[in-house]
């Protein structure tokens, strides 16, 4: 192998969480051949394999992975262009808020609400990564992957990917033999401001801002709800917004009138889980031992360096009871566990 199987190496510092044990083998790969290799080695030692990228929506179990983690680092964006969009090309381990900056930078619309998102561009098909109003199905042109049955590539076309509200095909049981190696988005030369999320719609009444105008509000906005990951242990939101029926969200309402909900799929209403955490639970801030809700947004868990997985999980699981309990909404996590 080209590349050096590591053993017994903590996941810790490879999850934005940063919490959990060691997977039992790790090996970090660049380029086509070396995934091959990864995949036939995991293969000949008849190891499970779990992709890393930049591990900001998984948390390690405090028991670890008892197979083989391949980190997605490979790199390279291109792009072609055509008449009035433009087809850009990223490889899997590239970040995604590069993308979004090479591309702001150029002036090409599309990926610019999803400015800062940590993660990288290879996991955005996966769980369908959305923010303000923009999701990257809304963009995305190909998915190219790595058949780890057949060990062969193929290219999945927007429609094939079976996108959903953090969900895709890639999730399902049948798509985890699947490992995305490269993204392909068709962005648009023409202006395209997607403003509807609230801040945004006051920041840019009456005006027509440009794409890196965007990017730079997306930002502030950002930096004033989430944690630094770079500091504190933290997924982003924790768990999915719920969905439920119509007849539930105007009973809920009828207790919580300012309840904000969405239309969802399927003529379901997506209810805000942050608003409740903070409004209904005032769970807003709310710690126990090392894991806490935010104090700027109560979707979002931190752990301290100290915290273990099983504190982390401890602490979701109650508030997820605390939900069914308190108006009787299931909740589902966003977050992927890696055991
Ligand atoms: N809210 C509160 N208190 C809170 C949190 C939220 O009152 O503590 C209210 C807000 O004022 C707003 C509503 O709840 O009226 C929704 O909050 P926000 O706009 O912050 O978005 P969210 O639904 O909590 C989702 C995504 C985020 C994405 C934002 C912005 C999910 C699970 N999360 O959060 O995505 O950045 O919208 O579009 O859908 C992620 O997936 O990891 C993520 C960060």
């Amino acid at each position: 192998m080209s590349q050096q199987i590591q053993r017994h190496v903590s996941l810790k510092k490879y999850t934005t969480l940063g919490v959990g044990g060691e997977t039992e083998y790790f090996v970090p790969v660049a380029t086509p051949s070396e995934l091959e290799e990864a995949v036939l080695f995991a293969r000949s030692e008849n190891l499970l394999i779990a992709i890393l990228g930049s591990g900001s929506n998984v948390l390690v179990d405090d028991a670890g992975f008892s197979g083989l983690v391949i980190l997605l680092e490979s790199k390279g964006i291109s792009f072609t262009l055509t008449n009035d969009s433009v087809l850009v090309t990223a490889q899997a381990g590239e970040l995604l808020d590069d993308v979004v900056s090479y591309c702001s930078t150029k002036g090409w619309w599309g990926i610019e609400n999803l400015s800062h998102i940590p993660g990288t561009i290879g996991a955005t098909p996966i769980q369908n990564v959305g923010a303000y109003g923009v999701e990257i199905k809304d963009v995305i042109e190909t998915v190219k992957v790595f058949n780890t049955q057949t060990h062969t590539y193929e290219v999945f076309k927007n429609e094939m990917c079976n996108f959903g509200y953090r969900d895709s095909f890639f999730k399902t049981q049948d798509g985890k033999k699947y490992i995305v190696t490269e993204v392909t988005l068709r962005l648009s030369l023409i202006a395209n401001p997607k403003i509807t999320y609230r801040d945004l719609q006051q920041l840019f009444a009456n005006t027509t801002p440009t794409v890196q105008e965007i990017r730079e509000a997306i930002i502030t906005i950002r930096s004033k709800k989430f944690p630094n990951w770079k500091e504190v242990g933290t997924a982003g939101s924790f768990f999915k917004n719920p969905t439920v029926s119509i007849e539930k969200y105007k009973e809920l309402t009828v207790a919580f009138p300012d309840l904000p909900g969405f239309k969802g799929e399927d003529d379901m209403v997506k209810i805000s889980l942050g608003w409740i955490l903070d409004k209904v639970l005032f769970l807003k801030g709310f710690r126990s031992g090392n894991v806490a809700t935010y104090t700027e947004q109560a979707l979002v868990l931190i752990a301290d360096s100290s915290a273990t997985a099983q504190e982390v999980i401890a602490f979701a699981n109650s508030i997820v009871a605390e939900i069914k309990n308190k108006i009787d909404v299931s909740v589902e996590w966003e977050v992927t566990v890696l055991k």
